[in-house]
């Protein structure tokens, strides 16, 4: 695998994470206005999609209708989508020094499409790392989600599950157990909270851990 380039990156990029219904959107948006509240420029954006062609990608491979998608298919798609992010937003925004906070990243094809689909993390992880030029979160916050919860909280309203979704509950079951796998292997990387805590104590304890972060980089470049 490549390393990470360290780059002239000045920006702070934070991941979240977790199966689907975990409130990884809730928790991005409390954690744009807290920063942005303190007048930091704060970019939020999703994956797959992010760019035009990223969310072309995205109808791609999340609508029914597109016919038999095979799993080394459904893991490129999601890697094309993520390099073309990773070229056209993640990194400009790193450069000019913005908190970058991005819906699901690498983590997510690890999990669904190595650990869930069956190819294998390790080989997930490297065309990923490829996509991207090696660019990692600097944080990742994961919330921990039961499948069956997670299944219960996104259809509440009787919301529609696209093509991944829709999978069994051992499909969202190894794909929980993936995510812990990646956060367990880096600690300090990792933020990972149980996602049917309470949204406001979710926010507080994110919120305090990028504040960390944040101080950190102010005393490194002091
Ligand atoms: P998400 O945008 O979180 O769904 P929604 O906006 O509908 O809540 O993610 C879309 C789905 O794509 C989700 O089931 C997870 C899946 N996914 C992968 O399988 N691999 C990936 O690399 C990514 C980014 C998402």
């Amino acid at each position: 695998m490549t390393t990470q380039t360290p780059g002239p990156f000045r920006g702070l990029f934070i991941a979240f994470e977790g199966g689907d219904g975990a409130g990884k959107s809730t928790q991005a948006a409390e954690l744009a206005g807290a920063l942005e509240s303190r007048g930091l420029t704060v970019l939020r954006t999703r994956e797959p999609g992010g760019t035009p062609i990223g969310e072309k990608l995205r109808s791609l491979v999340l609508d029914h209708g597109h016919g038999h998608i095979d799993a080394h298919t459904e893991a490129l798609i999601f890697a094309a989508s993520r390099a073309a992010h990773a070229t056209q937003v993640l990194r400009p925004a790193l450069e000019r020094g913005e908190v970058v906070l991005t819906d699901r990243y690498v983590d997510s094809s690890v999990a669904y499409q190595g650990a869930g689909r069956h190819l294998g993390t390790e080989a997930v992880a490297g065309i990923n790392d490829w996509a991207t030029s090696g660019l990692q979160p600097d944080l990742t916050v994961l919330l921990d989600v039961d499948p069956a919860d997670g299944r219960r909280r996104r259809t509440t309203g009787n919301a529609a599950e696209d093509r991944l979704e829709s999978e069994a509950d051992e499909f969202h079951a190894r794909i929980r157990a993936a995510f812990l796998a990646l956060a367990a292997a880096r600690p300090q990387k990792y933020l990972v909270l149980a996602a049917d805590l309470p949204v406001q104590e979710l926010a507080v304890q994110i919120l305090e851990r990028v504040a960390a972060l944040l101080a950190l980089r102010q005393g490194s470049s002091a």
